[in-house]
């Protein structure tokens, strides 16, 4: 049998609990686990203390992940991030994890479904590009205690529309109430007919699985790469 892989979590939040939770049915041992008082500034990540560490998963809030992300790139150790609120400072990370040749994946989900929905709603604003009789919308709703708004994930979503080729007015909207795991939609309208397509989160354990299936994937691998690499073996689009 293979021996389990050495998993450090940063953030001792709602999901990096779950991680720890879901983390042996992954073939990891949860090493080490860091919460904020435990890395002020991330000043608790060092070679010295991820010495014999295989991979990091971080959890955390969008003003201590880069700072995080930079310090597991020195420290050489291959990370997944799936906070959100943070992708200003990507170009920074980014140079950071080249300069050591480490690894690591981001995504703003990482829920295998919502993978599929982006594609999905890429393409359709592909087909709607040029049907100048609709208009569309993109709307989501999170837990209340969710800081980040519109999510990255919609945010993620409209640029696909325009990536996509779809350049008319994009109506954005977001909610925050109760204990809602995430729902995002993508609507077109028309005076004849409405399309809508709707991705509904259950509960965070598909987000936990996914990074988890991430942090076995980048192990060996260098440079900066998508969930959507790791599930389809390209970038989209
Ligand atoms: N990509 C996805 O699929 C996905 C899914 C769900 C959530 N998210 C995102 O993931 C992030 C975390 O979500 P959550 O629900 O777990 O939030 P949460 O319950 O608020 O947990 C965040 C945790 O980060 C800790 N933290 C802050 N600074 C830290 C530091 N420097 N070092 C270590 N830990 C630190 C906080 O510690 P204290 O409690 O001590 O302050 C807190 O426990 C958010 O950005 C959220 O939007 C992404």
């Amino acid at each position: 049998m293979q021996a389990a892989k050495q998993l450090a979590i940063i953030g001792r939040g709602k999901m990096g609990r779950l991680v720890e939770q879901l983390a042996p049915q992954h073939g990891f041992q949860v090493a080490l686990l860091l919460s904020a008082r435990d890395n002020a500034d991330g000043s608790s990540i060092t070679e010295r203390n991820f010495a014999g560490i295989d991979v990091a998963i971080e959890f955390t809030t969008p003003e201590a992940a880069p700072r995080n992300l930079k310090q597991l790139a020195r420290a050489r150790v291959p990370a997944v991030t799936g906070t959100t609120g943070w992708l200003g400072s990507l170009p920074e990370v980014t140079q950071a994890v080249s300069e050591t040749g480490s690894g690591l994946v981001w995504s703003p989900n990482f829920s295998v479904g919502v993978a599929v929905f982006r594609r999905l709603t890429g393409l359709a604003a592909e087909l709607l590009r040029n049907a100048d009789q609709y208009g569309a919308w993109a709307w989501e709703i999170h837990h209340d205690s969710k800081k980040d708004a519109p999510s990255g994930t919609l945010l993620r979503l409209v640029q696909d529309m325009k990536e996509r080729g779809y350049s008319r007015q994009i109506d954005i909207a977001s909610n925050r109430a109760g204990r809602h795991p995430g729902t995002h939609e993508i609507g077109f309208d028309s005076a004849t007919d409405t399309i809508t397509l709707r991705h509904v989160a259950r509960n965070r354990e598909g987000f936990a699985h996914g990074a988890l299936q991430a942090a076995r994937w980048i192990q060996g691998r260098s440079g900066v790469h998508t969930f959507e690499e790791v599930l389809f073996g390209d970038a989209g689009s």
